[in-house]
């Protein structure tokens, strides 16, 4: 079986790699990813001299390099990671969104369908739901749940979703899509929440905290998402949505707290700015599918995974030090010699 996936240089592209090198070790596997400011191939130092390994720095919205891609290599599965992923940054700039999102998902679906992919997974994220109200601990988004996204990221994932399901429909393209809750793990870029306290921590720098600090996320280690995709794309049924979440939810803050309390830091390093414009109250996810389907339970709590990801920032400040000083972005040239497909 040969697997392609985009944005493996990424946070959970690249937690995914190992996962099914680890997993499947008949596989052979092949990365697309442009390398964006949030892709690092450090990330993936440890396959790069693997035979069963390829990469290719390739932007998933530019059809002519796709299409070479996929006549080459002629994938058995597509696992889609690549996106512009940061809610901020979407609120900056929501054309970059719209373009890999949304049309980067349409020019891979059409290459899978043209060079017969079996199987198409779109990973997508349970902020397509919108968000739900702090009172009502008893509601949580199920795959029925309308979608009703907030911000400009949002609103390009749920835009593929729905590309998905009518490519899946009109077509046939053997698709699946998933939508899981916040990821936490090694490898994140430090701009999302855990890796820049970590990081701002580390140097006794402030921890700016949105609003009140009291949104909540449902939180899931990354090694658990990368377990519910690899079931999806091998039990799961063509044309399904399955939700995934950690049944882990927390205040923002207490999340900061723990990371202060972890490093042996003091809260005083807390810092309140304002909040993020539409900044979505609550996330909370309804797995009870894809756990009564396909069979699959996170393994990681959130105590032992939250321990676990602040030691692996302690023992990678390298990573995080050259991600700092741009010199992650020289590490491709240094491989590849600045071969571009
Ligand atoms: N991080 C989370 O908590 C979370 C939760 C649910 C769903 N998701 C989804 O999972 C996927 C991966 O998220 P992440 O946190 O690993 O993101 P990330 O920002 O860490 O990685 C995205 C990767 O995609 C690549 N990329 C961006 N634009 C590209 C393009 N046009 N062509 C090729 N490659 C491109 C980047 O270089 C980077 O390597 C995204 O689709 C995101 O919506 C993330």
């Amino acid at each position: 079986m040969k697997i392609l996936v985009t944005g493996g240089a990424g946070f959970i592209g690249s937690n995914f790699l190992y996962y099914i090198a680890e997993n499947h070790s008949d596989y052979s596997m092949v990365c697309v990813d442009s390398l964006t400011y949030a892709g690092n191939l450090y990330n993936l130092s440890s396959l790069i001299s693997d035979s069963r390994f390829v990469f290719y720095k390739a932007d998933i919205t530019d059809v002519k390099t796709i299409d070479k891609i996929f006549g080459k290599e002629n994938p058995d599965i597509v696992v889609n990671f690549a996106a512009e992923s940061h809610v901020d940054r979407s609120i900056e700039n929501p054309g970059a969104f719209l373009d890999t999102n949304v049309i980067g998902t349409q020019v891979l679906m059409n290459a899978s369908m043209k060079y017969g992919v079996k199987r198409f997974h779109q990973v997508s994220t349970d902020e397509v739901y919108g968000d739900l109200p702090i009172d009502r601990p008893d509601l949580l988004f199920t795959e029925e749940t309308p979608l009703h996204p907030s911000s400009p990221y949002s609103v390009s994932k749920a835009s593929a979703d729905m590309l998905v399901q009518a490519y899946n429909r009109t077509y046939g393209l053997p698709a699946t899509i998933s939508r899981c809750s916040n990821n936490y793990g090694g490898y994140q870029f430090p701009e999302k929440l855990i890796p820049l306290m970590i990081t701002n921590a580390l140097q006794d720098k402030p921890l700016p905290v949105y609003g009140d600090g009291l949104n909540i996320r449902d939180w899931l280690y990354v090694k658990d998402h990368c377990s519910a995709i690899d079931l999806i794309i091998h039990k799961g049924k063509e044309g399904e949505i399955y939700n995934i979440g950690g049944n882990n939810e927390k205040h923002n803050i207490d999340i900061v707290k723990t990371v202060l309390r972890l490093l042996k830091k003091p809260e005083a390093l807390i810092t309140y700015v304002k909040d993020r414009p539409g900044h979505d109250r609550r996330y909370a996810v309804d797995s009870g599918k894809i756990r009564a389907e396909l069979g699959w339970t996170p393994k990681t709590d959130f105590d032992t995974g939250i321990e676990k990801t602040v030691k692996w920032y302690l023992e990678n400040q390298k990573w995080l030090q050259d991600i700092e000083d741009g010199s992650y972005k020289e590490y491709y040239d240094k491989i590849y010699g600045g071969r571009d497909e």
